[in-house]
């Protein structure tokens, strides 16, 4: 055979393959035509703008490519409940890919594979969490305690443009670092503030264009080329978590737990003791560290970044939270976190920044255990489920003021708070978000203390904010800087 009948023979059948490969099997959603090796990545541009582009084409429930894996995009209401809590263990399982497995290994909290280690892991984490005072007095010590070194540092800045980042993450991750490794750190700590930096960055760049571009390509981990990053700072985050391990286990006295760590341990040998198939190692305690850290720094830290924007955008809005604040206070130091139920307001305020912000707008990808039927489509074992958790929260037929910042949304005409099915932050089901209580109560508790003690504007020098989000796995606001006029 000649070399070019050859070559030519090759191309036919590359094309075969590919042409299987990005071929929807039968009775799979629809969704844009797919290019060789990049499948859709190139269209879809890393925004969600583009996925609620295809949904007008293709219905609430479509497909796309991810390189060669096909991937279900699921938005609205109806399908998310469906996805999430009806059918929520067929959706249950966690998808992996490169650098999940470098990451995680599938073990842990957040990227596990569902299954008995999953189980276990969560619901001792959960219990772990609240027997170290979450839902009860010492953990709101915590975060009040943390909220005096943030309300101290904010008034050391007052007479400045101030842009709040640092400290916000600082204070918020402190609250995650005391529950798990039993530590805060300062925030003039100069390599807590380079872990910080390497999670930010690490985070933007994982599920961005470089963290997808290694996951399809995995032969280019050794070029010289930007994804580096992303195995630097796993570096620094690993040995940062590696060091306080090691200290735990030298240090810990059995019996006496005094944090997560602790716990941990003292499972560990529980286990040993009792000769029992245990799915608790530690490489999974290792996971469990490094999932309660990612997970609780940046997506907290953002939400409260968003609360201060918007109170800057409405002083009206940061007035009147203020007011009922007050009210509610008395001559108290703080509130408490029980203070928020007769305080409907402020809870529709913190409520409407989630919506509006979609901090997690895709929340975390899902995968089916088995073959399943969603709104007349066949979805195979196995399949990657994108659920578009910021679909619902600017639906048109779900909100009386489906696009602007209006606290109304969450209060009837008597101005009581009232429950929306269509705002899922935190997800719903069996893979909701585990630090849901946590959150809110930092929330509440971080933002009250600091209207207690500040106004907050914008400078008159600079041009007015913008809102626009930086697209990412947690959705933050661009860097923004403010006036601090202390109250007390
Ligand atoms: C405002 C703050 C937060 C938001 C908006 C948020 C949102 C989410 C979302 C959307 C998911 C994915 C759920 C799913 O797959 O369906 C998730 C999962 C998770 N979150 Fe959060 N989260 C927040 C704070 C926290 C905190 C403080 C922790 C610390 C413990 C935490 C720990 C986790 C864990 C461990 C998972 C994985 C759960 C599992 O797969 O079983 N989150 N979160």
């Amino acid at each position: 055979m000649e070399l070019s009948t050859a070559l030519l023979l090759g191309f036919v059948l590359l094309g075969l393959l590919w042409w299987k490969k990005l071929t929807r099997p039968k009775g799979f959603p629809p969704g844009p035509p797919a290019l060789p090796i990049f499948g859709n990545m190139l269209q879809m541009g890393f925004n969600l703008k583009d996925l609620r582009k295809m949904s007008k084409a293709y219905g609430p429930v479509f497909s796309i490519y991810m390189g060669f894996t096909p991937a279900v995009v699921v938005r609205g209401i109806k399908d998310l409940k469906e996805v999430l809590v009806t059918k929520g263990i067929e959706f249950a399982d966690r998808p992996q890919n490169r650098l999940i497995k470098i990451v995680s290994g599938a073990r842990g909290l957040v990227f596990a594979t569902y299954g008995r280690a999953w189980k276990e892991h969560r619901r001792f984490t959960l219990s772990t969490l609240r027997n170290f005072g979450l839902g009860k007095k010492s953990m709101e010590e915590r975060i009040c305690e943390e909220s005096t070194y943030l309300i101290e540092e904010l008034r050391n800045n007052k007479d400045t443009l101030y842009d709040p980042h640092f400290v916000i993450s600082n204070a918020v991750s402190n609250i995650i670092c005391s529950i798990a490794f039993g530590k805060r750190y300062e925030y003039e700590d100069p390599t807590f503030r380079n872990i910080l930096k390497a999670l930010n960055e690490h985070m933007k760049m994982v599920f961005g264009f470089w963290g997808q571009l290694y996951n399809l390509l995995g032969f280019i981990k050794y070029l010289p080329l930007a994804h580096q990053k992303i195995f630097k700072n796993i570096k620094i985050i690993f040995a940062f978590l590696g060091k306080i391990l090691e200290e735990h286990k030298k240090s810990r006295v059995p019996g006496q737990p005094q944090d997560y760590i602790d716990c941990y341990l003292e499972e560990l040998d529980k286990e040993q003791e009792d000769g029992n198939q245990s799915t608790f190692d530690e490489e999974n305690l290792f996971t469990c560290m490094l999932d309660m850290f990612v997970a609780g720094t940046g997506t907290t830290s953002a939400s409260l970044e968003w609360c201060l924007l918007y109170m800057i955008l409405h002083p009206d809005i940061q007035e009147k939270c203020r007011d009922e604040i007050n009210k509610i206070r008395g001559d108290r130091e703080h509130l408490d976190y029980e203070d928020r139920v007769g305080m409907p307001y402020t809870q529709a305020v913190l409520q409407e920044v989630q919506r509006c912000a979609s901090v997690v707008p895709l929340g975390a990808p899902h995968s089916t255990i088995k073959d399943v039927q969603l709104n007349s489509y066949t979805i195979p074992k196995g399949t990657v489920i994108i659920p578009d958790l910021s679909s619902v929260h600017y639906d048109e037929s779900q909100w009386k003021y489906p696009h602007e910042f209006n606290p109304e949304n969450f209060l009837n005409e008597e101005g009581d708070l009232v429950k929306v099915d269509s705002f899922l932050p935190f997800s719903a089901g069996p893979r909701s978000c585990l630090g849901e209580n946590l959150a809110r109560m930092e929330i509440f508790l971080f933002f009250t203390t600091i209207l207690t003690h500040f106004k907050f504007y914008w400078p008159d020098t600079k041009p007015p904010p913008d809102c626009t989000p930086v697209f990412g796995p947690s959705q933050t606001p661009k860097r923004f800087l403010m006036r601090l006029v202390p109250l007390t």
